[in-house]
């Protein structure tokens, strides 16, 4: 979709066809994801009743406005692409993200927001000094992990400006497994106040600056 940055105004792009089912394409060269890089995956286009949905665009523009000036090109039509990722971990078997390890997307700006969270555990989001791209969280010292949290409320929130850090998700794990997946250190958000660029949008929200 175009988001209009002088009136806010959304315009909703044409979809694209594949093996007869409306998609939306998301591409990222390997140099940004080099698990499935490089080739264009196909996400399932957002349901007609969302696209209109004032909910979904509020979602669009807050974080937009959280974006400090001078970040984004100067132009009045920001493209936004807005996809929803469903981790669906089995009892038998984890839902692993894509890439599973810290990497960057590619974009300008990527915001990641909850929609809802049931009867697992895991789903870790790291933020790290971008040189840990392809690699795992546990290998990263802690002068270099920004921020660390998991987004547990619908409409948690976080945000990243993409070539000034790599991010990462962990596995999300279904309860009935047992355990949880590793976790390096103690859950919660932290670093906010003594990293530079890292600010709270709210008391549950955040945004890395
Ligand atoms: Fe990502």
């Amino acid at each position: 979709m175009l988001l209009n940055r002088a009136t806010g105004e959304l315009v909703i792009t044409k979809s694209q066809l594949h093996d007869g089912q409306e998609v939306e394409i998301y591409f990222q060269s390997s140099a940004n994801n080099n698990d499935r890089g490089n080739r264009e995956r196909y996400f399932p286009v957002l349901p007609a009743e969302l696209r209109i949905n004032m909910a979904v665009h509020w979602l669009v523009r807050r974080p937009y406005q959280a974006i400090p000036s001078g970040t984004l090109r100067e132009s009045l039509w920001l493209s936004v692409g807005l996809h929803i990722v469903q981790l669906q971990p089995a009892p038998s078997h984890d839902a692993q993200p894509s890439p599973p390890w810290l990497h960057r997307d590619g974009e300008a700006v990527t915001y990641i927001v909850l929609m809802n969270r049931e009867g697992v555990t895991g789903g870790i989001n790291y933020v790290t000094t971008p040189r840990w791209v392809n690699h795992q969280p546990e290998e990263v010292p802690p002068q270099d992990l920004l921020a660390q949290t998991t987004l547990t409320a619908p409409l948690d929130g976080l945000g990243v400006i993409d070539e000034r850090v790599a991010h990462h998700v962990t596995s999300v794990r279904h309860a009935e497994r047992g355990g949880s997946v590793p976790e390096r250190v103690a859950d919660g958000f932290f670093g906010v106040g003594s990293v530079p660029g890292v600010k709270r949008l709210s008391r549950e929200s955040h945004c890395l600056i």
